[in-house]
């Protein structure tokens, strides 16, 4: 068992610019990802194995070391909290930035506001660092649509481009964090599997430095 990694990748959108990576670092799935039901893939490296699961389990597979490493947003990483996972490399991919936003044109309250969001720990712990009262309300999507309906004052969400906020009439306020992808490492595994994981991180950060 400790002569194979588990390598646990977010599905959706990280992973249409993780594959590119992986194969600049000479890692390639046996057989392509989207094309089956399967979740367990074999690799090209025999002691290579990677696992395609939401973005917001990567964290948890990595922390209790179901998977040795896991690629996923900043953001994700953020709202799960760091523990039982190292952070060796930023894969400089899917950078997007996390802020609060809301209707164009108005300001929030200072004294007193509702957020909608679904990065709840991040956003209490933002409005608590600005010394701001929030009532934060989880949604699992959506965002944008939250102060529109008159269910929050403000969100905390993504934005790219901004293009889903100036759709829906809302512009961006405060910059929270600068987000891109990370490799994160199990703690434990970065002990036991050293050997295995030290030239694994090395050919991708050489990708990653080569893409600069
Ligand atoms: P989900 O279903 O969780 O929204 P996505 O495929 O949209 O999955 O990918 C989510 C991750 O991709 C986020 O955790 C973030 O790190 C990054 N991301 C989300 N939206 C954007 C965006 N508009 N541009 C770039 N990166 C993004
Ligand atoms: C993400 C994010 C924002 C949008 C920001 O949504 O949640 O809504 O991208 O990007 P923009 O600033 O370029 O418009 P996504 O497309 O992932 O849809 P989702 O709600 O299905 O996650
Ligand atoms: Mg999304």
């Amino acid at each position: 068992m400790s002569k194979q990694l588990i390598l646990a990748l977010s599905k959706g959108r990280i992973l249409d610019e993780t594959l590119p990576l992986l194969s600049d670092a000479g890692i390639e799935p046996l057989e392509a990802l989207g094309s089956s039901r399967k979740l367990l893939f074999d690799t090209n490296l025999d002691h290579v194995k990677l696992v395609v699961i939401r973005a917001v389990d990567v964290p948890t597979y990595v922390q209790l070391g179901a998977a040795d490493l896991g690629v996923a947003g900043k953001d994700v990483l953020l709202e799960h909290g760091a523990e039982g996972f190292y952070e060796p490399l930023d894969l400089e991919i899917a950078r997007c930035r996390l802020m609060t936003a809301g209707v164009s044109g108005t300001q929030a309250s200072h004294a007193r506001r509702r957020v909608a969001t679904k990065f709840v720990n991040v956003a209490r712990r933002y409005y608590a660092e600005q010394g701001i009262q929030a009532e934060v309300v989880k949604l699992y999507g959506a965002m944008e649509l939250a102060p529109l309906m008159n269910l929050a004052d403000e969100i905390v969400d993504i934005v790219d481009t901004g293009n889903t906020l100036r759709a829906n009439g809302m512009e961006p306020r405060e910059l929270i964090e600068e987000i891109s992808t990370r490799l994160v490492v199990n703690k434990a595994s970065m002990t036991m599997k050293h050997q295995l994981l030290k030239p694994l991180i090395e050919r991708l950060q050489s990708a990653v430095v080569a893409r600069r």
